[in-house]
């Protein structure tokens, strides 16, 4: 059995950054199965979600449009859930960044690139560890850093496979763009149907 807790640990004692100790409420690492077929990449917690309850994608606008793209497609994060039917995809969900970044008013910022680079030793550790035959980055920064070139347009790119050395990557646009009616959620929950259908063809 894979063991996350010794990364787990590291993160949520991790001082790396002045900032970002003093926004966050706790350093939140990934969760979900860790022999996973899926690995989900965000951003960064949300003020009003990950930072308060630990996990990522939990409670605020962002999370509950990530939830529920999960089960329509038949993908679960909960290795100890209630649900634990064969046929579910097994998913493990993190973010880029460990911890709440937030500007001089409380609200959520962007995090800064020395922020991002501190925290890369930690993506790595999930990546090795988790070792998932497909990687989603959710959002254009998490898929910079995933396939390492830089992306204009990342709509250009959504749910298209790119094919990496360890895994195959499918970058997706981030679910605050659909929360904020950039783009249609119907379209947005077919397409989790197909990259669910990927994800069983490819693992
Ligand atoms: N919550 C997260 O955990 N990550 C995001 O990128 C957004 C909300």
């Amino acid at each position: 059995m894979k063991n996350t807790s010794i990364f787990k640990k590291k993160i949520c004692e991790c001082t790396k950054c002045i900032n970002l100790v003093k926004s966050r409420s706790l350093a939140v690492p990934g969760y979900g199965y860790p022999d996973a077929d899926i690995l989900f990449i965000g951003l960064a917690p949300g003020r009003y979600g990950a930072d308060k309850t630990g996990k990522p994608f939990t409670k605020d606008a962002s999370g509950k449009i990530f939830q529920t793209a999960l089960s329509l497609s038949d993908m679960s994060m909960e290795p100890n859930g209630l649900d634990q039917r064969e046929e579910l995809l097994k998913a493990y969900v993190t973010n880029l960044v460990k911890c709440n970044p937030r500007d001089e008013k409380g609200n959520n910022r962007y995090p800064t690139s020395d922020e991002v680079e501190n925290c890369l030793e930690y993506l790595h550790d999930e990546l090795d560890l988790i070792n998932a035959p497909v990687v989603v980055p959710l959002g254009k920064l998490s898929t910079e850093h995933v396939t390492g070139r830089k992306c204009k347009k990342l709509s250009s790119l959504h749910n298209v496979p790119i094919r990496m050395e360890k895994f195959w990557c499918v970058p997706f646009l981030h679910p605050s763009y659909v929360a904020r009616g950039a783009y249609s959620r119907e379209t947005y929950f077919d397409d989790f149907r197909s990259l669910s259908k990927f994800v069983r063809d490819n693992k």
